[in-house]
C-alpha cells in the first residue's frame, strides 16, 4: 500500500490531463473555449460529471441547498473534520477551459490517487465545487461559497436574476431537482472543514514572467461593486434646446470623470473598472433618461476601499448636468490575508515540488476570500499563457498544471495524515 507521504509522486499525470480535458468537453465552444454558465445545462452536466467520478472512486456525494457539490472520501477517523479541496467548474459566457475546473480537477485527481492506490489517511478528505463564482448570469458571484461561509443570505442570493429575467432559486430548483432524481445525498447545511485548499489559474501575468509553474497565494485584494444609475430627461434629439436639457449621458459622463479623478492619488494597486455601461430609452434620436453603469473598485487595502467608497457616496450625492445619481453598493468583499500557519504548510509543499515559489496577492476573487471566514485557508496558482482569462484563448501547460497539482496533493497529504 502506498504511503500518504508520498501521495505527489502516485499521482498520474496523464489522467489528470485527461479529467481537465472532459470537464473541457462538457459546454465547448467552437474553435475554443467553454460557456458553463452558473446553473444552465452545461453547468449541471459538469455537476453530474463530478458526481460519476466521484461515485466511481467509492465516494460519498453530497449537494448542498445551494447546488454546491462535494465528493466525500472517508478517513480513518470519521470524526475529524475534512479537508476542503476545489474550485468552480460555471465559467464566463466565453471563456477558457481553466477558470475554476482546474481547481476542480485537481482535487479530483487527488482523490483518485488516493483511492486507486488505496492510500489511507486519518481524516476525510473532501472534493468540493462551489456554485456560481463567476457571477457572469447572477451577480454577485460566489454564491455557494459565501452562502457556505455564512457571508450571504439565503433568500438574497435566490433572489438574484439573470439577463432574461430567470431568478436564481428557480434555476437552482432544476439543479436539486435533477441532483435528487440522481440519487445523490442532500445535506442541506453547511459545516465547519478542517481547512481549505483552492488551486486556481493566476488569470495574470507574474508566474509566466518569472518562469515558474506554481505560486502560493498569500491573501486576496478586497473588492466593492457599485451600480449608479443617472436620471434626466428623454426629449426631443432634435428640437430640444441645450439649456433645457437634462441630458443623463452628459450626467454619467461628468460624474465617471469625477469618479476617475478621485482615484487617481491612489498608488498602482487600485483597479477601477466600469463594465457595463447602458442608456434608456436607447433611441438614436432620444435624448437619455437614464444611464447605468457599474464599477468593480479592488484594493488589497481594506482602508483604501473605505475611502473611496465614502467619496464615491459623495459624488453621487451631487447633481451631474442636472441630472440626479443613485448609487447602490451591490457587493462588498473585504480583503483576506490567508493564515501564515497554512502558507508555511504550502511553502514546505510546493518547495518540495519546485524550487524558489513565489508569493502573490491574487487580484481576482476567489471562493477562498469566502471560506476564509470559517476556516483555515490559502491557494496556489499555477501561470496561463499572457496571463490571459475570461477567453477563449486561455491556456495553460499541462506541464505546469501538474507541478502544482503535485504542490496541492504533497500539502493535501501533510493535512490528511
Ligand atoms: C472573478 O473571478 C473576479 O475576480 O472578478
Ligand atoms: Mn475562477
Ligand atoms: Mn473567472
Ligand atoms: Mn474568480
Amino acid at each position: 500500500m502506498t504511503q500518504i507521504a508520498h501521495l505527489h509522486e502516485a499521482l498520474d499525470g496523464q489522467r489528470l490531463w485527461d479529467d481537465v480535458q472532459s470537464l473541457a468537453s462538457i459546454g465547448a465552444l467552437e474553435p475554443r473555449g467553454i460557456r458553463r454558465l452558473a446553473l444552465d445545462e452545461a453547468d449541471n452536466r459538469a455537476r453530474l460529471w463530478l458526481a460519476e467520478q466521484g461515485a466511481a472512486l467509492g465516494c460519498r456525494v453530497h449537494y448542498d441547498a445551494l447546488g454546491n457539490l462535494f465528493l466525500r472520501r472517508e478517513g480513518q477517523d470519521a470524526s475529524l473534520a475534512p479537508l476542503l479541496i476545489g474550485s468552480h467548474m460555471d465559467s464566463q459566457p466565453r471563456a477558457g477551459a481553466h477558470d475554476g475546473a482546474l481547481g476542480v480537477v485537481a482535487g479530483l485527481s487527488i482523490l483518485r490517487t488516493l483511492s486507486e492506490r488505496g492510500i489511507a489517511h486519518r481524516r476525510p478528505l473532501e472534493v468540493v465545487a462551489w456554485t456560481n463564482e463567476e457571477g457572469a448570469r447572477f451577480a454577485p458571484g460566489a454564491s455557494g461559497s459565501s452562502w457556505f461561509a455564512g457571508q450571504r443570505e439565503y433568500e438574497d442570493i435566490l433572489a438574484a436574476l439573470d439577463g432574461d429575467g430567470v431568478r436564481f432559486g428557480d434555476a437552482l430548483q432544476e439543479c436539486l431537482t435533477l441532483l435528487e432524481d440522481k440519487g445523490l445525498e442532500y445535506r442541506p447545511a453547511p459545516f465547519e472543514p478542517h481547512a481549505f485548499l483552492e488551486l486556481h489559474i493566476e488569470q495574470g501575468p507574474i508566474l509566466e514572467q518569472l518562469g515558474k509553474p506554481v505560486g502560493i497565494v498569500s491573501g486576496i485584494q478586497g473588492v466593492n461593486w457599485y451600480r449608479i444609475e443617472v436620471e434626466g430627461m428623454a426629449n426631443h434629439a432634435g428640437t430640444t434646446p441645450r439649456q433645457a436639457r437634462r441630458d443623463a449621458f452628459d450626467g454619467a459622463h461628468e460624474l465617471v470623470t469625477a469618479l476617475k479623478a478621485a482615484t487617481s492619488g491612489q498608488d498602482d494597486d487600485l483597479r477601477f473598472t466600469i463594465g457595463t455601461f447602458s442608456l434608456w430609452p436607447d433611441a438614436v434620436n432620444t435624448i437619455a433618461q437614464r444611464a447605468t453603469f457599474t464599477i468593480d473598485l479592488r484594493h488589497p487595502r481594506q482602508a483604501v476601499l473605505d475611502d473611496l467608497d465614502a467619496r464615491f457616496h459623495a459624488l453621487a450625492r451631487r447633481q451631474w448636468s442636472g441630472c440626479d445619481a443613485h448609487l447602490t453598493v451591490t457587493s462588498r468583499v473585504a480583503p483576506v490575508a490567508f493564515p501564515d500557519s497554512l502558507l508555511e504548510v504550502l511553502r514546505e509543499s510546493a518547495g518540495s515540488v519546485c524550487p524558489e515559489v513565489p508569493e502573490l496577492v491574487s487580484g481576482a476573487f476567489h471562493d477562498a476570500i469566502h471560506l476564509a471566514h470559517v476556516c483555515p485557508t490559502a491557494m496556489l496558482f499555477t501561470p496561463c499563457r499572457a496571463g490571459i482569462s475570461h477567453h477563449p484563448d486561455e491556456h495553460i501547460e499541462r506541464e505546469d498544471a501538474e507541478v502544482a497539482v503535485r504542490a496541492l496533493a504533497e500539502a493535501a497529504s501533510r493535512l490528511l495524515a
